[in-house]
């Protein structure tokens, strides 16, 4: 039960991430930009995770700072080992309050010409990463007994998805990996959650915007009747990374306009 006596001071005890540091992988844009621009917005200092891409980390400078709030730049690519290990290490040696593993890529190929190494990087980006930043992350949450984590799925960890068969693969695997991580430490004071976006305007799926066909069946599809600004998904990550969700463990929340429930 909170005491807060104001309707400004009620939404603060329960959203607001005042003296929280939270690290957000992909935060040089898209939906990871809005992600660290809003949990800015509620008070959080902001670990921005970049591919180490020239100027990748302007944008979320400009917008966190513009917050009020501070900016730790920090850059690994996803797909190495090596740096994902190194990485791993320095966002552990930070008590970091919140995780959310956002970084993703996606590649487009039939099943029959769909290469391994396609496969293998998005796996690596999405789900392998993933994985080794919340068991490391994850660990000193555990020890300090809080720490909120949220994986970034899709609404392609519950269907097959077209000609994008490493993309599905990871990002069904990351639903299992957030239910089993919420298991081990639920009861530690660790909630480990993810979002599943549906088709977001972002570059990630800009092939598909380009293709008027495919555009459409999509657009046709969504109940809401538009495709998800990044912000959209933003608020819910928001809620995951809050005390409002305190007993929210292993869930997976659908930001889709609907697209799910059809
Ligand atoms: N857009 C959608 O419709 C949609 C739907 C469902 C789920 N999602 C998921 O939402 C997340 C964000 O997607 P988005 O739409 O915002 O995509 P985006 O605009 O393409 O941004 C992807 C982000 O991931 C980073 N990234 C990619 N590969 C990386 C690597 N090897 N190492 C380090 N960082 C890397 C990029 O960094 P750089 O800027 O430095 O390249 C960028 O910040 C992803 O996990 C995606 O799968 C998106």
């Amino acid at each position: 039960m909170t005491t807060a006596t104001t309707p400004a001071a009620y939404a603060e005890s329960l959203f607001g991430l005042e003296g929280r540091l939270a690290a957000v992988t992909g935060a040089s844009r898209g939906i990871g930009l809005a992600i660290a621009d809003c949990l800015a917005a509620a008070g959080a200092d902001i670990i921005a995770v970049g591919s180490g891409r020239p100027g990748g980390d302007d944008e979320v400078r400009e917008a966190v700072e513009a917050r009020g709030r501070k900016l730790i730049a920090v850059t690994a690519d996803l797909a190495d080992r090596e740096q994902v290990a190194a990485l791993a290490a320095d966002l552990a040696a930070r008590d970091v309050d919140i995780l959310v593993n956002n970084a993703g890529t996606i590649r487009r190929a039939p099943a029959t010409m769909h290469s391994d190494e396609e496969f293998d990087h998005v796996v690596d980006v999405n789900l392998r990463s993933t994985f080794v930043l919340s068991r490391e992350v994850g660990r000193t949450m555990v020890e300090r007994g809080s720490g909120k984590i949220v994986n970034t799925a899709s609404v392609l960890s519950f269907q097959g998805g077209v000609t994008v068969p490493g993309y599905t693969s990871s990002k069904s695997a990351v639903t299992g990996l957030t239910k089993a991580l919420a298991n081990e430490w639920a009861d530690k004071g660790v909630n480990v959650n993810a979002v599943a976006p549906g088709y977001v305007a972002t570059a990630n799926t800009h092939d598909l915007r380009a293709d008027p066909e495919r555009s459409r069946a999509i657009l046709d599809r969504i109940p809401a009747g538009r495709w998800a600004e990044a912000a959209d998904i933003a608020g819910a990550v928001l809620f995951l990374c809050s005390r409002a969700a305190d007993y929210v463990h292993g869930a997976v929340l659908p930001v889709d306009g609907g697209w799910l429930a059809r």
